[in-house]
């Protein structure tokens, strides 16, 4: 059983609470996400997890078993580091063998034991056991290693370290595999296809993984859930879809996405719509809130840029006067800087061949449907 229960977790150094009364709950299979700037809290909480921490309060349970009191190597979690943690003399067979070795010789009698020492001090005397092999080539194969076998780790790429740091973890057949940006160190592309191979991995062998990054994109398009994270709390858990769609706070908001978030005072409520005043211009939403001053978010996918002389029917959508401030041609999307009354607003639309391009100074039309104004 792989399942992860955090409760009423605290994690103080010191006088510093790194981490206050989390609550977490990872279903057995899941691929759930942390997510939230540098000092959060989410290393932390991996740490934790793994047993190299211990939590000033609070339980942890891994399946049935509460491990607080079980030593890091008897967790049975597998764990990828930020900086892979290989060793350079070794080659990729035995980097991720060695692990093996040591899980073996941890339960072999003292003859036994002579002689895995003596593999692992020299490859000469004595080779490594059948079942081992097959073992750490199955998973070389699977990570698409198993032509590089022999060479040494300091002679592979970054993907390639990365690719040989995942199948030492997954060797071991952890029941929970917890993975810390594990792919800051790789350049944009390769974090892409490292994105899907991880991924892929991961429900061919239905893991329970836990996987730290800051990065909300890496975090959206891999995870089935995604926690938030901000100054050692957890501030939401949901889909990607839920947090973008609904983000409970402005952090939140902003830190899944690129928002748009301004400040509103509410005018009016009539027939389930709001009116809004903003800074210079007026808007109307169909959410509800209870507060007299708001936050509006609005997501600039949601907005549409339209010529000045558009005829838009105020009543349905909001019409906003708006103008180019600055265009930026991002290839499949052009994001346009706005001014709208006093207000700066970001509008992303998608850009297709012989469609012109609003010029900086341009007045322009912009409309947003009142369900896309959402109020926190
Ligand atoms: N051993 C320690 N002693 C004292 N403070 C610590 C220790 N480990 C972490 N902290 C503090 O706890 C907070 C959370 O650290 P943590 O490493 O969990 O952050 P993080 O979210 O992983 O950040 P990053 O994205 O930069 O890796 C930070 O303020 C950090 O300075
Ligand atoms: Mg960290």
């Amino acid at each position: 059983m792989g399942s992860v229960i955090i409760e009423k977790m605290t994690k103080q150094f010191g006088e510093f609470t790194a981490l206050h009364d989390i609550n977490l709950e990872i279903q057995e299979g899941e691929f759930f996400a942390l997510l939230g700037p540098s000092g959060c809290g989410k290393t932390t909480t991996m740490r934790c997890i793994a047993g190299f921490e211990q939590p000033t309060s609070g339980k942890i349970k891994i399946g049935e078993k509460e491990v607080e009191k079980i030593p890091a190597n008897r967790r049975n979690c597998g764990m990828v580091f930020q900086s892979y943690a290989l060793f350079p003399h070794m080659n990729v067979f035995d980097n991720v063998a060695y692990s093996l070795n040591i899980k073996q010789l941890n339960a072999s009698n003292p003859v036994k034991q002579l002689g895995i020492y003596a593999r692992l001090l020299s490859k000469r005397l004595g080779r490594t056991p059948k079942d081992i092999q097959e073992k750490v080539m199955k998973i070389l194969k699977y990570v698409e290693l198993d032509q590089h076998a022999d060479r040494l780790t300091s002679e592979l790429s970054g993907g390639q370290q990365q690719r040989v740091a995942l199948a030492r973890a997954l060797v071991m057949e952890p029941a929970v595999l917890l993975m810390d940006e594990p792919l800051s160190n790789l350049d944009q592309k390769l974090r892409h296809s490292m994105r899907n191979t991880i991924r892929t991995i991961q429900q061919d062998l239905g893991i329970t993984t836990i996987f730290v990054t800051h990065d909300q994109e890496e975090a959206m398009s891999m995870a089935d859930r995604v926690a938030v994270m901000d100054k050692g709390n957890i501030v939401q858990i949901g889909t990607p879809t839920e947090l973008y769609s609904n983000p409970l706070t402005p952090f939140i908001a902003d830190f899944v996405g690129t928002s748009n978030i301004i400040d509103v005072e509410i005018v009016e409520q009539i027939n389930g719509t709001i009116k809004l005043k903003g800074d210079n211009f007026l808007l109307q939403s169909t959410n509800t809130i209870e507060k007299k001053q708001a936050k509006a978010i609005i997501r600039p996918e949601h907005i549409q840029v339209l010529p000045y002389d558009t005829d838009v029917n105020k009543e349905e959508v909001n019409v906003l006067e708006g103008i180019v401030l600055m265009s930026t041609y991002l290839g499949p999307t052009v994001r346009y800087d706005m001014k709208v009354g006093d207000q700066e607003i970001i509008v992303d639309t998608t850009y297709s061949s012989g469609i012109s391009i609003f010029e900086e100074g341009r007045k322009v039309k912009l409309s947003i449907d009142h369900g896309r104004v959402l109020l926190i």
